[in-house]
């Protein structure tokens, strides 16, 4: 399809679509960049086409370039007012965080890419000794590479 014969269309439903405006006002938390995102993303299409998504900056980056290889033109310093907003707007999912005391070996393997010998490592420490406390008593475990832990600590909840 030929975007010249495509977005007269788009252009004039958007600007008719009162309503879809003030929905997306709603739906748009207030943060800087709001007034920017809302009048960027809802040039060709309703702006909350953008609150389906919910993925990190990297994510967005890629989505603006999409939007920008479709047509969408604005200058850089705008660019990254939006990329702003609409990364803090709709962020990814944060990874939850896993109960290092009540895990099992599949949970731990796969949440920290702990190879099964690890995993197996932590739970018999667990069972012999009781619940972990702290990263402390993690780095306690014999034979276990606390290393493969550490940037992913943010995520082990006691
Ligand atoms: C130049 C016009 C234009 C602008 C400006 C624009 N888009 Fe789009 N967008 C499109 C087109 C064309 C499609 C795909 C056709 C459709 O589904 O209607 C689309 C689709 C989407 C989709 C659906 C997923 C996909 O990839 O098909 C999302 C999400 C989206 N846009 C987000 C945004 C965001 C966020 C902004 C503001 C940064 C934005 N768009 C600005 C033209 C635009």
């Amino acid at each position: 399809m030929r975007i010249s014969a495509f977005f007269p269309p788009v252009l004039l439903l958007s600007s008719l679509c009162y309503t879809c405006a003030t929905k997306a006002q709603a739906q748009f938390p207030d943060l800087p960049g709001k007034d920017a995102a809302l009048k960027v993303c809802g040039s060709c299409h309703e702006p909350e086409r953008a609150t389906s998504l919910h993925q990190d900056r990297d994510g967005w980056d890629a989505t603006m370039s999409a939007m920008a290889g479709r047509g969408m033109d604005i200058p850089d310093a705008q660019y990254k007012t939006v990329l702003d907003y609409l990364s803090k707007a709709f962020p990814g999912e944060a990874p939850k965080p896993l109960n290092i005391n009540a895990a099992g070996a599949i949970d731990l393997e796969t949440t920290f890419s702990l190879l099964r010998s690890q995993a197996a490592l932590v739970i018999a420490y667990r069972d012999k000794h009781g619940k972990f406390k702290s990263l402390d008593d993690l780095k306690k475990i014999p034979g276990f590479d606390f290393s493969k832990l550490e940037d992913k600590k943010d995520r082990i909840a006691f």
